[in-house]
Parts: C-alpha cells; structure tokens; sequence
C-alpha cells in the first residue's frame, strides 16, 4: 500500500477548481487520508522543491507556490503515485491528455494546477514536510471492498 502527496497548487484554488479535481482523484479510488488548506511559507517551498535548486525555473516555482494558499491532501491506495501521476497529466499542458486534470485545464507549464510525488520515495519525503504525525488519519471505507480484493 502506498501514500503519496497532491497539492492543490495556488492556481487551482484561485480558480474554484479545488473540489472538480479533488473529485476526480477521490473517483480512482484512492482514499484520501489527509487534506487541508493551507499557506507555503518560502522554507517550506524550498525544501519541497529542493531538487530543482539552481534550474531556470526554480526561483518563480517558488514563488509561485508560495503566492496564495493551496491544498495538500494525502491519498493511499496500492499504486497511488503512478495513478495519482497518470490522473495529473504530463508536467507541461501542452503534452497532458484530454481528460486529465492538466490536459483539461491546464494551458502553462508553470500554472499547472497540481504536484503529485514523483516515486514513493519522494512521497515519503514530502508528506513527511507537509503533514505531521497524527494528521494522516487510517480508516475503513464500507466501498473498499468494492475497490481492490
Ligand atoms: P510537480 O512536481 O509539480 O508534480 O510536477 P512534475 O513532477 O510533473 O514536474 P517537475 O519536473 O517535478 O517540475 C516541478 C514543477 O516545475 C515547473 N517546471 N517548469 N519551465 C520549465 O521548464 C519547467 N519545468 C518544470 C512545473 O510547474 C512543474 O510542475
Ligand atoms: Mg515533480
């Protein structure tokens, strides 16, 4: 079983989209753990977005994180990066499918409305910045056998 991390990127709260893409990842199947509104503070930017230190686009993706609230939200399911990953869309909307949440609203590589973790790795790593022990909730859902075996 795995758990990784979305946030609901400032553009996406700004734009009323918060409960049209939350919809659309709670209908993989996926159970949402944790969730909150929340602001970024530029530490908090900084360690999530640590690997990309020094690209071209690191400074305005900091800024742009920290610009106004979002949403995290932690959702586990078995394979929940990769489905998470595959309902987002590709990093740049101009390559994301039609039908995925980037492909559908998405029109600028840097508004693009979502992060997910990129391996369960990473998700260890950002939950771990973005929740504190005791916010990620374990809990039975009377679908789940619906869901998975
Ligand atoms: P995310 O981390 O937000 O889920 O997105 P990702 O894995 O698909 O993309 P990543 O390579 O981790 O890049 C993080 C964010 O940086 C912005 N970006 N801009 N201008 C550029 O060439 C460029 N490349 C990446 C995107 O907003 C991306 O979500
Ligand atoms: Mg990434």
């Amino acid at each position: 079983m795995e758990t990784t991390l979305v946030l609901l990127k400032p553009d996406a709260v700004q734009r009323g989209l918060v409960g049209e893409i939350t919809g659309r990842l709670e209908r993989t199947g996926l159970k949402i753990v944790g969730m909150k509104l929340m602001s970024v503070t530029e530490d908090l930017a900084n360690r999530h977005y640590g690997e990309h230190a020094g690209k071209p686009f690191f400074e305005w993706l900091v800024s742009f994180i920290t610009s106004g609230p979002i949403v995290a939200m932690a959702l586990e399911g078995d394979n929940a990066v990769a489905i998470v990953r595959k309902t987002m869309g590709a990093t740049n909307p101009v390559d994301s499918a039609p039908g995925s949440i980037r492909g559908d609203f998405g029109a600028d590589i840097g508004r693009n409305l979502v992060h997910g973790s990129d391996s369960p790795e990473s998700a260890a790593r950002e939950l771990g910045l973005f929740f504190a022990e005791g916010e990620l909730l374990s809990y039975v859902r009377a679908t789940d056998v619906w869901i998975r075996e």
